[in-house]
């Protein structure tokens, strides 16, 4: 079916195109969920594993940015993933970055983007979860930024994170702190040591308030090669992450160059900058996911994230040590069918390589 389809979107500017499928997505939520859900109805319990308390039915999430006001949670359960993250949601309601900001690289199977966190705010995002999500079969993650505005600085922002946290934690099974969106002029700052220290000291702090408890786990920009000898800001990023005792990684966001990309010069010469996510991005990501699993002893989970496109990749970034995965890019080029070849898959390699679970396969390759 989305081999139909892919031709007609891909015709449509990528945000425009991105549009149409959430709303195709709620249109179907709406209507037809027990017929979509059957469709793919794929599971096996050797892909099950608890973590943070909740029961991940399989290992293969949504990543942050595809549903950014959770519009559609219900149906991204419905094609087979084992957990949504929704966001990044911001405290206030935030435009973006001017259009064009999405683009796609076609010979790489990659995208581009520099949206710059547009999102519908704390307060609309978890109306629509309280009221839309009657069915909280899954686990949901919700990704916080801070409000893309630079004169929120300092204090300032973290107060804007305290309140998106506070205002959606009730929603949350996990909240990621988006500390390194490459699409703002001021969206590193938190991944500066000092910055994430201030930030873990404030967050961490709630999480300990009565009502508020809820496992934090921290998202991190991709190293700059899959080769390179990890830096010691990274070093300092690990240790104040530990100090505060965060429950886990997410590695990694998209990258700011453009290492590992064949699309030509010119091409993009045109586009500009932006994250660049997709199969360039796979080997850095699996290299950050086995740094992080050996320097927390793999006592910690890491959800690996960056040009996952099959269940060999998948199954490349479990062995590297990420319990669980997510994808945004691949679903663009493959469709929601690409769901349930990557679980079927998964299962087909425990079986070949003699595990048992899944659980027993996490960072045999760190
Ligand atoms: C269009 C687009 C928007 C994104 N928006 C967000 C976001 O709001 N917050 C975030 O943490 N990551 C965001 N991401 C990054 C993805 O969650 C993911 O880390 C990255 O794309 C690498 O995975 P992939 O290669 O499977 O796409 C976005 C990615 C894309 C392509």
């Amino acid at each position: 079916m989305y081999h139909f389809l892919r031709p007609l979107l891909f015709r449509l500017d990528p945000e425009w195109a991105h549009t149409a499928t959430l709303w195709a997505a709620q249109a179907a939520q709406r209507t037809v969920l027990p017929l979509v859900a059957s469709q793919y109805q794929f599971e096996d319990e050797r892909l099950k594993q608890r973590l943070w308390g909740n029961t991940f039915p399989n290992p293969v999430g949504l990543a942050a940015g595809a549903d950014k006001n959770a519009q559609a949670v219900p149906f991204w359960e419905a094609i087979g993933f084992g957990f949504v993250e929704v966001g990044s949601v911001s405290a206030q309601p935030a435009p973006g970055n001017p259009t064009p900001r999405a683009f796609r690289l076609p010979k790489d199977q990659a995208l581009i983007n520099r949206l710059g966190l547009n999102n519908d705010g704390a307060e609309a995002v978890a109306e629509r979860l309280e009221h839309g999500r009657p069915d909280r079969a899954r686990p949901l993650g919700i990704n916080l930024a801070k409000t893309h505005d630079p004169d929120i600085m300092g204090d300032a922002a973290l107060e804007d994170f305290r309140t998106s946290f506070r205002r959606l934690v009730g929603q949350a099974s996990y909240v990621t702190l988006n500390v390194s969106c490459p699409n703002t002029p001021d969206g590193g700052t938190f991944e500066d040591p000092a910055a994430l220290d201030a930030l873990l000291d404030v967050i961490m702090a709630e999480q300990k308030a009565p009502g508020l408890a809820v496992p934090v786990v921290i998202k991190l920009s991709p190293p700059l090669s899959d080769r390179v000898l990890f830096d010691t800001r990274l070093e300092d990023i690990l240790a104040v992450a530990m100090d505060h005792d965060v429950d886990g990684f997410i590695a990694s966001n998209t990258a700011p160059d453009r290492k590992g990309v064949r699309t030509s010069d010119d091409r993009l010469e045109e586009i500009g900058a932006g994250g660049l996510s997709g199969p360039p991005l796979e080997a850095r990501a699996t290299r950050l996911v086995q740094y992080l699993y050996r320097g927390t002893d793999g006592e910690i989970p890491i959800i690996g994230v960056g040009g996952v496109h099959d269940a060999e990749s998948a199954y490349a970034k479990i062995r590297a040590g990420a319990s669980l995965v997510q994808i945004y890019t691949a679903l663009v080029y493959e469709g929601p069918g690409l769901v349930q070849r990557i679980k079927e898959g998964l299962v087909a390699r425990l079986r070949d390589d003699g595990y048992a679970s899944l659980e027993n396969v996490v960072g045999v390759d760190a």
